[in-house]
């Protein structure tokens, strides 16, 4: 199926790619509810072991577990066990930075054995005893409160992680491009008037809620190259040719209306360079508070400058499918794009540059399909590889939609600026609210 998107003003970012059925390596659900990976059956020990010993019950189960195929390979989704059973998750507890997690052993919670032996630093050090939650006689091993940071916030303007990254309802790992109108209720559309005769020009970017007044973008959705302005930000939006947003087959389950916000103040990164799209980051102050609901919360914002994303990861990109003259698609939609290197990145795409770790490179890989999200708009990552509870998911905004190579050209990777390196310069340019 061809999925046809969007973009930017400049239409800077612009993909269209094959969207295949079968997500390898993607994050899935298995039958009894844990967070697992779609992985080829043969690849997955504990389904084909079942299977060979003819468990009882395991071709219900692995009919229950299959989530795609590549070529002729049934994939399914490899949780821990191959039977219905329920998995106790461990007991729950809060971060130091208030987001709800399970209580492990030290040694089980990845990403703080690995800040331990990466990030010799005292606030890291501090975090991890802050997050200690118990003790274990029998492997006499410290517990601590495992969520997806092992770094304390380092500011009260941007919201903690009891508040930001929510989104009511199940987490959704396949199923179309289209979201439901619950997800990603950070999503802001940026609406634009023509400078000469002062007409709205429509919505050409997209941006993100990161606390009670402002929204991230990109600095070219705020400075574009044609002669339109931002000048105000829509919240709570599905789709915006209707004025109503409900549920398929619901008639009741409405979305609340959507709520118009001016702006106040326009914060372009200083060193923004338009031709290479370098540090493509903006900050929009809007006029007054936003008041958050179940479908306008805050995403989350990575804390420092962490390790890169691993590539070969997948991160998820929202956007609306604007494009000019073109309503075909304006409901919120989500892709899944895999992470690639900044060489082959580099090499794909010579005329921005090279690619350093200030930008993250994403999707493009052929038949893997990224097909976008607008400029401004989220990468999303999920906080669930740190958590067997699937009530428990966060979302992080990585990046930023950057640069593309143009549209409708297919399997090119596109470019994101990578929010971690920028967080000092977000923090240091937020004001009270
Ligand atoms: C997180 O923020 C909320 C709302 O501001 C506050 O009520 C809560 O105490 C905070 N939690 C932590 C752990 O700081
Ligand atoms: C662990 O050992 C301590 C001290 O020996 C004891 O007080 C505590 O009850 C034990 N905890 C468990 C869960 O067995
Ligand atoms: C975030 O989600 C948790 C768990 O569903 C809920 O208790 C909490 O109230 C939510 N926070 C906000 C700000 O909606
Ligand atoms: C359009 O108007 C905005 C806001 O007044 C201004 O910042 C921008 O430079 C103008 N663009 C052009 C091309 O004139
Ligand atoms: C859409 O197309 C019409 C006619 O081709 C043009 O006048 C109008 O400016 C276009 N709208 C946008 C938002 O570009
Ligand atoms: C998730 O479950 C697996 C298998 O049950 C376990 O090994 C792992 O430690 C769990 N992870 C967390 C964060 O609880």
């Amino acid at each position: 199926m061809f999925v046809k998107l969007v973009y930017s003003v400049t239409c800077s970012v612009c993909l269209f790619v094959l969207v295949q059925a079968g997500n390898i390596g993607y994050k899935c659900v298995t039958p009894n509810g844990e967070v697992a990976t779609c992985t080829s059956y043969f690849q997955c020990d504990v389904i084909r072991n079942a299977v060979a010993q003819r468990v009882e019950g395991i071709q219900e189960f692995y009919k229950k577990s299959l989530c795609g195929r590549e070529g002729n390979l049934p994939l399914v989704c490899c949780g821990s066990v191959a039977k219905e059973t329920q998995i106790e998750p461990p007991p729950s507890c809060t971060t130091p930075n208030g987001e709800p997690a399970g209580c492990i052993s030290l040694s089980l919670c990845a990403i703080m054995s690995d800040a331990m032996q990466t990030l010799n630093n005292d606030d890291a050090k501090q975090f991890i005893k802050d997050s200690e939650c118990g003790y274990n006689n029998e492997t006499q091993e410290v517990l601590v409160c495992c969520g997806s940071e092992a770094y304390p916030l380092r500011t009260n303007l941007l919201p903690n992680r009891s508040v930001c990254g929510n989104q009511t309802g199940e987490i959704r790992i396949h199923g179309g491009t289209e979201t439901k109108i619950w997800e990603f209720p950070w999503m802001a559309l940026l609406r634009y008037k023509y400078n000469d005769s002062n007409e709205d020009a429509g919505y050409n970017c997209g941006g993100t809620v990161i606390n009670n007044r402002y929204i991230l973008t990109a600095a070219h959705c705020v400075h574009p190259h044609q002669p339109i302005y931002p000048y105000e930000i829509r919240l709570g939006e599905w789709k915006i040719s209707s004025p109503e947003d409900c549920e398929e087959g619901k008639a009741l389950n409405c979305a609340d209306p959507v709520i118009d916000l001016q702006i106040e103040e326009k914060i372009v990164h200083p060193q923004y360079y338009a031709r290479r799209g370098n540090n493509d980051i903006a900050l929009l102050r809007l006029n007054r508070n936003i008041k958050f609901s179940n479908y306008i919360q805050p995403v989350c914002l990575p804390v420092r400058e962490a390790s890169d994303s691993s590539v070969g990861s997948t991160m998820t990109v929202v956007g609306w499918g604007i494009i000019e003259n073109d309503t075909t698609s304006d409901v919120k939609l989500k892709l899944e794009v895999p992470i690639v290197s900044r060489a082959y990145c580099s090499n794909k795409l010579r005329d921005i540059g090279s690619i350093d770790s200030t930008r993250i490179c994403a999707g493009g890989e052929a038949k893997k399909g990224i097909c976008g999200g607008d400029s401004g708009g989220p990468l999303l990552r999920s906080s669930n590889e740190n958590s067997n509870n699937s009530k428990l998911v966060k979302w992080f905004q990585e990046g930023i939609v950057s640069k593309g190579p143009g549209c409708g050209i297919r399997g090119y990777p596109a470019v994101y600026i990578r929010v971690a390196h920028y967080i000092d310069w977000i923090i240091e340019n937020l004001k009270e609210f």
